[in-house]
């Protein structure tokens, strides 16, 4: 029997609930509520074979999960005597596009309600884009609480009209208008009196007869590995779901991003050996040759591989009430590999009533942006419109672990795939030997007139005076040229030490040791900063003095006038200081004297 798995969109207002239960109720549903072990089973053994089913977002979710941060979705099962049906039904919140991205995500069609009393509202759009850019084909427009407006033709029309201009640029492959009541049962399952003028079908008639078979399958095989078994030494299997195609023993196959190439041994459905297996299949595959291959290697038909890039375009999705900063660093979610992404560049944000492209140098909550984004590693990859699996992928937070993008990829920017490191024969080793030092990377980070330029300065004379080869990078001068065109929007600082951290890198990789004094208030670009160096060589000084002493010193005057009101962004005051959490040292610069301080960081730096 066929499943349809389908979506609601709308809020509580518009009714959602009331309708889906009375679906639920009228066609003798089986309520569930144990949906992650069905969710999970059916992901696991890909009973859903034929659905679209994105399993990275549902990986994202398992690993919120895991995180004890709960999505809401509530998965609804019923059946009719023609079709299975799976409901993802999704908190119409504003503010909780997570959930509805999480339902959309394994949806084929999306039912999106509408309150006939309010008509379409920013919110209809908001999630009629989504649904789009998750791939979604088949739409249904309900139009409920027809019993509010009289069951009215001419509000019903009025209605559809405003949609389907709105939708026109949105690329679905059906679109069915349904005027009903979830209160009153009009047009649910059975047709009206009350609705003369409608003779379409109702809803259960349209969601048991829509075709959405006109989106085809992929032919060719694609299977990300998401482990491999090696429970002996003759015995190496690779286990993973077939995101595309069919597979049978005997077949070539290659091994990305490696490209090692070799043929299919067997294929197994849980124990037994099978002669083909299908995209949905959770499978293991032995090979041939002994390769090597690891989880979030992918394994593809030999005569037409995917691209490997580490450059894209793609949209995204924002879901955190954290503004996305570009040149900050994510945890990224793609197939079954963890990357660390950037966004290098928003090309642009979309406006969600009309799909104008906007300027931004941020994305708040819930809107949706074409970007440009950097991975650490190269990614074996399709557009999303292609392959949902090689295209699509999360974007968590690494400090909170809180899922705040989905993303799809469009393409790879192919001209940044073109730059390489050039090795050079004179390396670190050599010039941090020609000056007799180990090269370090001494990062002062604090509040403004916490001391850190002072500590910097008497630590480089001293060093100097040892005959060390330093230099002292300090914001208030780095802003002077290299950062002139940065201010102190939470965006801009992220610039700001990106670039300095880049510099710090160069000067360590010339062998000097490098005095970094900038307030550094975001304890993820510090981490993005220390993971720049080699261990040991970047040496993180909190320079720990109270807002309350640094705003009595007040050597730039800058603390008065912030809290005047005439300095906005200020650090500490409306601008946030996340302390480090472990510090390689930990000044207290209140209660020492800056001579103490040194003497300190002289012992720790050895
Ligand atoms: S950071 O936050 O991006 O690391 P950075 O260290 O480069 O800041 O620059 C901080 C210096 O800029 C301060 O010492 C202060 O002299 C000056 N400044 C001007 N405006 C601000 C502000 N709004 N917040 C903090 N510092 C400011």
């Amino acid at each position: 029997m066929h499943t349809l798995r389908f979506i609601t969109c709308g809020s509580v207002d518009d009714g959602k609930s009331t309708l889906i239960g009375r679906l639920l109720f009228e066609s003798k549903a089986i309520f569930d509520d144990q949906l992650a072990a069905l969710v999970k089973d059916s992901a696991q053994y890909g009973t859903q074979g034929t659905q679209m089913d994105l399993a990275l977002l549902v990986d994202g979710l398992q690993a919120e999960r895991e995180q004890g941060i709960t999505i809401d979705v509530a998965y609804r099962f019923f059946t009719t005597d023609e079709r299975r049906f799976v409901v993802a039904d999704t908190p119409g919140h504003e503010q909780y596009t997570r959930n509805m991205a999480t339902g959309a995500s394994t949806a084929t069609l999306a039912v999106i309600l509408i309150d006939a009393r309010k008509g379409v509202l920013v919110q209809t759009r908001r999630h009629s884009r989504i649904v789009a850019m998750m791939g979604i084909k088949h739409v249904v427009l309900a139009v409920n609480k027809m019993d509010l407006v009289a069951f009215d033709e001419a509000t019903f029309n009025t209605i559809v009209a405003d949609y389907r201009a709105f939708a026109t640029d949105l690329g679905f492959a059906s679109l069915q208008v349904i005027p009903l009541s979830g209160l009153t049962g009009a047009n649910v399952l059975a047709p009206s009196q009350r609705l003369p003028w409608y003779s379409g079908p109702t809803l259960l008639q349209h969601l048991n007869t829509v075709d959405t078979s006109s989106t085809q399958p992929q032919l060719v095989f694609r299977m990300p590995v998401q482990w491999v078994n090696r429970p002996n030494l003759d015995f190496r299997g690779f286990c993973g779901r077939i995101a595309a195609g069919t597979l049978h023993p005997g077949d070539a196959v290659r091994v990305l991003p490696s490209g090692v190439q070799t043929h299919v041994k067997a294929v197994l459905l849980g124990f037994d050996e099978v002669a083909a297996a299908n995209a949905g299949d959770a499978v293991t595959i032995t090979l041939t040759d002994e390769v090597d291959a690891s989880r979030g290697d992918v394994l593809v038909a030999a005569d037409a591989p995917p691209e490997v890039a580490d450059q894209f375009e793609a949209k995204l999705l924002w879901m955190s009430e954290h503004a996305l900063t570009p040149g900050r660093q994510y945890l990224m979610k793609h197939a079954c590999k963890e990357v660390t992404a950037t966004i290098t560049a928003i090309k642009h944000r979309e406006d969600v009533n009309s799909g104008a492209h906007l300027a931004a140098k941020i994305l708040g909550l819930n809107e949706i942006a074409m970007v440009n984004l950097s991975t650490s590693a190269p990614l074996v990859f399709e557009p999303y419109a292609v392959n949902q699996t090689l295209g699509g992928f999360i974007l968590v937070d690494k400090l909170t672990f809180e899922t705040v993008g989905a993303g799809m990829i469009e393409f790879a920017l192919r001209r940044a795939n073109n730059i390489h490191w050039q090795a050079l024969e004179l390396n670190k080793a050599t010039r941090a030997a020609q000056k007799h030092q180990n090269p370090r990377c001494i990062w002062f980070t604090g509040l403004s007139g916490s001391g850190k330029s002072t500590l910097a300065n008497l630590l480089d004379k001293r060093l100097f005076a040892e005959g060390r080869h330093t230099y002292v990078l300090d914001g208030d001068n780095v802003r002077h040229g290299l950062n002139r065109n940065l201010g102190f929007t939470e965006a801009d600082r992220v610039e700001n030490i990106r670039r300095v951290a880049e510099v710090a890198r160069l000067m360590v990789d010339a062998g000097l040791m490098v005095l970094v004094s900038f307030i550094s208030p975001f304890e993820s670009e510090r981490r993005m900063a220390r993971n720049l160096f080699d261990a040991g060589e970047f040496v993180e000084v909190f320079v720990d003095a109270p807002f309350d002493e640094c705003a009595r010193r007040d050597v730039k005057g800058l603390y008065a006038k912030a809290l005047r009101g005439e300095l906005k962004n200020f650090t500490g005051l409306d601008s946030p200081y996340e302390p480090p959490s472990s510090p390689d040292v930990h000044l207290l610069a209140a209660q020492h004297t800056p001579e103490q301080c040194v003497e300190q960081l002289l012992l720790a730096l050895g």
